[in-house]
């Protein structure tokens, strides 16, 4: 195939590209551990990692080793059939996260949509939750994916508007209220729906006592507690699931937790170190037992190729000690940033945990500084993108160095510093 220029492969997405997405002016060719590069050979960090799904860093060679053979070997059965490497797959993401079983899916809206069914399910075949009365709690400002039901959720004017009728059965509470949260429990709640961090929203990251608090409400009302890990989850707050953020146990890696043990946990993303849509939604038997043949699938969930590849890429996470080094350079990173911060009144803070980061610039929230600012790094070499209005997301492959996470602050500060606000 011809190598297009950077105009004319913008131009082919703007002429037969439905217009879902506004991206950075930007096209990329390759791509390699923390780096990509434009199809004019320019060599840019990644500081975005695909919304947190090449956690793994680009083309990692074990998943790609995996990817390949697989996909030379046996690519799609459909679960009409038995495949070889299913029942594999099954076995070891269950004991990696310490659940009974897996349902697996392959985009991480379709594992949220999979999560409420199983839930409403539970809600009326455990819970004795009479027909169709089963409500599920989730927080403002949540972003679980773009389905009808899953948007039914969400009070962002630009996911919803003129996409009505809505899913009904849901309630929203503010996130990180307890007090809200204690005051919609009912008999007829079946699930609480939470991001362990809101990611999407601007990586806000909730009180110490938060989801321990909240997981404990649910239990008390017997209420599933549901993590939607599909951003924050596989080692990129600095522990293998952020909902294990208040645990005291010493293995970053580990996913057991006495304090915040989700009933019902999906992944995405970085289940395949973002080589291939690989989803899951993760539960003890008592609830994934009311899934039943013929209730629910996906021609693609748990295909061979999928199954290989999340292999894989759980072993990289494991192997290369992921969660430590997320955890690692996180904390050096908001360390610099604040220096930074001291430097300019552009940005007003830096949060985040392990490394999901943001920052908030000094400005209105409907501003193109942020935006603007996005473009200044990219001249500089380091790709962003300001997630809501006037805030950046910062979340590079956890496979960085600590050289390499230094010179990505020398570039944010050199970038900020030279910025000027027109
Ligand atoms: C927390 C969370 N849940 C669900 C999704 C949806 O995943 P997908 O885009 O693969 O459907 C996302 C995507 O950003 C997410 O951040």
């Amino acid at each position: 195939m011809e190598q297009l220029s950077t105009k004319e492969a913008m131009a082919l997405e703007a002429k037969y590209g439905a217009q879902n997405y506004h991206p950075l002016p930007v096209v990329l060719s390759r791509g390699e551990g923390v780096f990509v590069w434009d199809v004019e050979g320019r060599r840019y960090y990644d500081f975005l990692s695909a919304y947190s799904a090449v956690n793994q860093g680009h083309c990692h060679p074990h998943i790609i080793g995996a990817l390949k053979a697989q996909a030379e070997t046996l690519t799609l059965t459909s679960r009409a059939f038995y495949n070889d490497q299913l029942g594999q797959y099954e076995k070891y993401i269950t004991e990696y996260f310490g659940f009974d079983k897996v349902l697996p899916m392959n985009t991480g809206a379709e594992a949220v949509e999979t999560a409420i069914k199983l839930a409403r399910k539970w809600g009326y075949e455990k819970k004795g939750i009479p027909a169709n009365k089963a409500r599920i709690v989730v927080c403002q400002n949540n972003f679980h994916g773009r389905t009808i039901t899953i948007i039914s959720a969400s009070n962002d004017p630009i996911a919803t508007e003129n996409f009505g009728p809505f899913t009904p059965g849901i309630i929203a509470v503010r996130y990180n209220d307890l007090s809200a949260l204690e005051e919609v429990m009912s008999e007829d709640v079946a699930a609480f729906l939470v991001e362990p961090i809101q990611g999407e929203a601007g990586v806000y990251v909730p009180d110490e006592n938060y989801l321990k608090e909240a997981y404990r409400i649910c239990k008390e009302h017997n209420v599933l507690f549901i993590a939607d890990e599909v951003q924050t989850g596989i080692a990129r707050t600095g522990r293998l699931l952020a909902s294990c953020g208040n645990c005291s146990c010493p293995d970053r890696n580990c996913s057991g937790t006495p304090e915040v043990k989700p009933d019902i946990l999906i992944l995405g993303k970085a289940l395949s170190g973002g080589v291939f849509p690989v989803s899951a939604v993760l539960a003890n038997n008592e609830i994934m037992e009311v899934i039943r043949p013929g209730n629910h699938g996906s021609t693609f969930g748990g295909n061979p190729i999928a199954c290989a590849v999340a292999m894989a890429a759980l072993e990289v996470v494991r192997e290369e000690r992921l969660a430590d080094r997320a955890e690692r350079l996180g904390k050096i990173f908001r360390e610099k940033m604040e220096e930074v911060i001291g430097e300019t009144d552009l940005v007003t803070l830096v949060r985040g945990k392990g490394l999901l980061n943001a920052i908030v610039i000094n400005d209105t929230e409907d501003s193109s500084t942020a935006w603007d600012i996005c473009m200044a790094l990219k001249e500089n070499g380091l790709l962003a993108k300001p997630t809501h209005g006037n805030i950046i997301r910062f979340a590079p492959p956890l496979v960085m160095t600590e050289e390499q996470i230094l010179d990505c602050v020398g570039i944010i500060r050199k970038t900020l510093l030279e910025f000027r606000v027109d």
